[in-house]
């Protein structure tokens, strides 16, 4: 556990490291409860620091700081003479020792305990097979080191194992093996490129492997292997696809090639985030890479091919051009995630693609810049980096980049990022440094554009317009502005690109220019800035933010009916889709006042009719029709409210969810038919968006509570030839069968399935996710089941997560058992894995977004978890500042 008050660390406090290790040569005897880590590193004053520090001269040398946590320290050696202990001391952050030459070899020895370790930060133990997690500051954990991104070395790795762990696996290459005299084994691995302590990786089990090659562009082969424990080596296939759709995707698109001669991936069931990018041995959550037609959903096999991209791309983003120091996160992170919705994109449907991480944007990303962790992309202080492993930091990083895309253009874009990774290979760099080369390489000037990186908060664009019919004039007035986020009460201008088009009354988009272009990038750069338009024959339209060009909130006073017109007419398929839900959203608001004055609630009958003419829209694809129909989720309208009503919500969203499904039952059985598809699974773009505008009628009309409708839900349930399928039928009995229906359904799903952890993970999901099931008594019930695990991050996500972030009427009830069972929660997770716990509590630090009684409730929850005693560093720093 660490200090009760944990220090903030500030970037401006930023000095270039006082040593390098050229050389790391690491050796582990690996043991469950005492595996021994011998180190031995070639380290070298660093020429920089010196010239900042001295003036050139270097009078005195500064003591050589290693990090070291949780870690009993054997012994410790300079150029082969033990250290005397008056020139060293040891505190609960590492070693900090005396030195005498600019140029020495430390030797250290160290025990760590892997058995123990819940906090999966390290070295670990998962299911028997030992693994490592060290981004950002796990390697600390193994051994004493330099442990920052700006000090990169070269790493030879040696593991020595008993023969039942026949597998042993690090980065690079392997280069010798063999047995020890005591009849264990020994495999050397070396990897010949230097990096961050938090990209070494070490794997250890009773492992099998599936194995392929890939042929580069400039014709080298690669071997490509991925392993699993022996019951999962059928789910491997899906994974191998994606890492060489990934390869030849970077290839052709950014002209990245691989540079190791191996590319390892590894699945483990317990894991704190998605994977892991650990040079040529990636690291995954089982969930992240493990799937089959029979137990993974589309959603899946869709998350598993971007997240198997996701870390192939850091290769590049991150691992060849890496960090200078943690507050840099974004510039691998925001980038990487931009290439990977780039790739999912071409892979996919551009169009749903993007819809689904807007909404993810506006569910997820916007309440965190609007709540009292906010922090700019580029955060400027932290007490605890793994807190800012964030939604701002990965996807409003994201659209920072993509803004810089849409800025300048693809081919500019490219240019960029050319220069950037041929100017900065090999080094660790900043969010400057990548602006500087999108700059150069195009002279361009971002300086305003800047702001995006450390400002906080989700900016609001307020666009007006005005025609003149006796001159044909139109402008357009926008203006911006952005709440105060903590630390940042005054914000500057953003420059922000405002894709845009006008549309005719008949809805084509107008010439807008000379060239006759139809969609121009406005630059938005002042608080209120207007444009102008001349010679237009008729009053527009205007289509703003056309594919989300920038994350903002977009205001302009559109009624239902230009809101109907657009959902019609518009020929931007995100915008299009936005149409709906802001016309959704407005029928929700009404149904929310009707809630709360006690009236008889009316669903507004434009909704009813442009869902209707959506659905019978055979031109459009399928898996846009589907997102169409689906109404904003809770969490929106939440993001949207001045203060919260949780029971309003849901009961607004319930009615309007029966409604339709009972005004267009015969329309969405005629779809559902139309869409219900034979034939083997293929988890392909056109057969994954059928089967999503199927399911998408089958839960509208199981809302209903029909017993037809039932009874559909009930035989596609027992028929099912895929889990999406499945899963979706399933969903439809808890949410509005019977008990019996529910009961009988959840029960034989369970049977089926025991022994598959991941399809468990979905079981689990969908009761503490269900207003209807998942009370806080059966939510409890859950946690004493067999399968369920305190220490496994997944099941905790699913089953307490769930409740907490998705249940929203259970969670809220009014009598603050839910706050009080999540707060409970937390405390007991913070002693096994301050990570999650941190990360858990995000739903109480919203308390003051909501009903005066409510929020009480929330902050006295919060409240208790301050008092419960000592927390870890990652968990005091959301409490404390959540209230604050
Ligand atoms: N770099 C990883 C990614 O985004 C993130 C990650 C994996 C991580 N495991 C972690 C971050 C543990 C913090 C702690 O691809
Ligand atoms: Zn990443």
């Amino acid at each position: 556990m660490k200090d009760a008050q944990p220090r903030t660390v500030r970037l401006r406090d930023y000095r270039v490291p006082d040593y390098l290790v050229d050389q790391t040569r690491l050796h582990f005897e690996l043991q469950p409860r005492g595996t021994l880590v011998r180190s031995q590193l070639h380290i070298r004053r660093n020429p920089e620091a010196v010239a900042q520090e001295n003036g050139g001269a270097d009078i005195k040398l500064p003591p050589l700081e290693l990090q070291g946590v949780e870690l009993e320290l054997l012994s410790l050696a300079i150029d082969g003479e033990p250290v005397a202990s008056e020139s060293f001391r040891t505190s609960v952050e590492g070693l900090s020792v005396d030195v005498e030459r600019p140029e020495f070899v430390v030797e250290i020895s160290n025990r760590i305990n892997p058995e123990d370790n819940t906090s999966l930060e390290g070295l670990y133990l998962s299911n028997g097979m030992y693994c490592t997690q060290c981004e950002a500051e796990g390697f600390r954990k193994i051994t004493f080191y330099p442990d920052r991104p700006d000090v990169m070395s070269r790493f030879t790795t040696t593991i020595v194992a008993p023969r039942d762990y026949p597998v042993l696996l690090s980065n690079g290459n392997e280069v010798e093996r063999g047995e020890t005299e005591d009849g264990r084994h020994f495999v050397t691995w070396e990897d010949p490129f230097a990096k961050p302590s938090y990209l070494f990786a070490l794997v250890a089990g009773d492992l099998q492997h599936v194995e392929d090659a890939f042929i580069t562009a400039s014709g080298r082969e690669i071997k490509l292997q991925i392993f699993t424990e022996s019951k999962n080596i059928g789910k491997c296939e899906h994974a191998m696809r994606s890492l060489k759709k990934a390869m030849r995707w970077d290839e052709e698109v950014y002209g990245r090639e691989y540079d190791l001669d191996i590319f390892m991936v590894v699945a483990v069931d317990h894991f704190n985030m998605g994977a892991m990018e650990n040079k040529g041995l990636n690291i995954f959550n089982s969930a992240c890479v493990l799937a089959s037609p029979e137990t993974a959903t589309d959603a899946a096999f869709q998350r598993i091919e971007s997240i198997v991209a996701h870390e192939y791309f850091h290769n590049w983003s991150g691992n060849r051009v890496t960090c200078r120091d943690w507050f840099q996160l974004s510039l691998k992170e925001g980038f990487t995630v931009f290439r990977d919705a780039e790739f999912s994109a071409d892979m996919n449907s551009r169009a749903v693609k993007r819809i689904e991480d807007v909404s993810m944007l506006r569910t997820a990303q916007f309440a965190e810049d609007d709540g009292p962790m906010a922090h700019p992309v580029r955060p400027d202080s932290y007490m605890e980096i793994s807190n800012f492993y964030t939604l701002t930091v990965y996807e409003k990083g994201a659209e920072v980049v993509r803004m810089i895309h849409t800025l300048l253009g693809e081919e500019a874009f490219r240019r960029g990022s050319d220069l950037y990774f041929e100017r900065h290979d090999g080094q660790a760099v900043t969010c400057e440094d990548f602006v500087k080369a999108m700059e150069d390489a195009n002279g361009v000037d971002l300086q305003q554009f800047r702001r995006w990186y450390s400002q906080a908060g989700t900016p609001v664009l307020e666009v007006t317009d005005a025609y003149d019919p006796g001159t044909g004039d139109y402008a357009l007035t926008v203006r911006q502005s952005c709440p105060a986020t903590p630390g940042q009460p005054e914000k500057a201008p953003f420059h922000i690109p405002l894709k845009m088009a006008l549309l005719d009354p008949i809805g084509n988009d107008m010439p807008l220019d000379q060239a006759g272009h139809t969609e121009l990038v406005l630059q938005v750069s002042e608080a209120e800035q207007t444009f102008r338009f001349k010679g237009l024959p008729e009053k527009p339209l205007p289509s703003l933010l056309r594919g989300f060009s920038a994350p903002v909130k977009l205001r302009y006073g559109y009624t239902p009916e230009q809101l109907l017109f657009l959902m019609r007419s518009e020929s931007d398929a995100f915008n299009r889709w936005d149409a709906g839900q802001r016309l959704a959203f407005i029928a929700l608001e009404s149904l929310q006042q009707d809630y709360r004055a006690g009236r008889e609630m009316q669903l507004s009958p434009e909704l009813v009719s442009a869902y209707r003419a959506v659905l019978q829209n055979r031109e459009l694809d399928p898996a846009l029709v589907a997102e169409m129909l689906s109404l904003p989720s809770a969490q929106v309208l939440a993001e949207e409210a001045g203060e919260i009503d949780a029971q309003a919500i849901i009961a607004a969203r319930e009615f309007a969810e029966v409604s339709l499904g009972q005004a267009l039952h015969e329309e969405l059985l005629a779809t559902y038919r139309a869409f219900t598809r034979e034939g083997p699974y293929r988890p392909e773009a056109d057969d994954i968006a059928a089967r999503r505008l199927k399911n998408t009628c089958l839960a509208f009309l199981a809302a209903t509570g029909e017993a037809t409708y039932l009874a559909l839900a009930q035989s596609q349930f027992e028929s099912a030839g895929n889990m999406t399928d499945s899963a979706a039928a399933l969903a439809a009995l808890v949410n509005r069968g019977s008990e019996a229906q529910m009961h009988g359904a959840l029960d034989s799903f369970y049977k089926r399935w025991q022994e598959d952890t991941q399809v468990v993970e979905l079981w689990f999901a969908l009761q503490s996710n269900s207003a209807r099931c998942g009370t806080l008594e059966h939510v409890r019930a859950l946690m004493q089941h067999p399968a369920f695990e305190l220490k496994n991050p997944n099941k905790v996500r699913a089953v307490i997560g769930g409740f907490a972030n998705r249940n929203f009427t259970q969670f809220h009830k009014a009598d603050g058992s839910g706050f009080e069972f999540l707060s409970d929660q937390v405390i007991a997770l913070d002693r096994l894995n301050p990570q999650v716990s941190a990360r858990l509590v995000t739903p109480l630090t919203r308390w003051k977004k909501y009903r005066e009684a409510v929020g009480s409730q929330m902050h006295s929850a919060l409240k208790s978890i301050m008092e419960s005693g000592q927390l870890s560093a990652d968990l005091y720093e959301v409490v404390s500042k959540s209230l604050a």
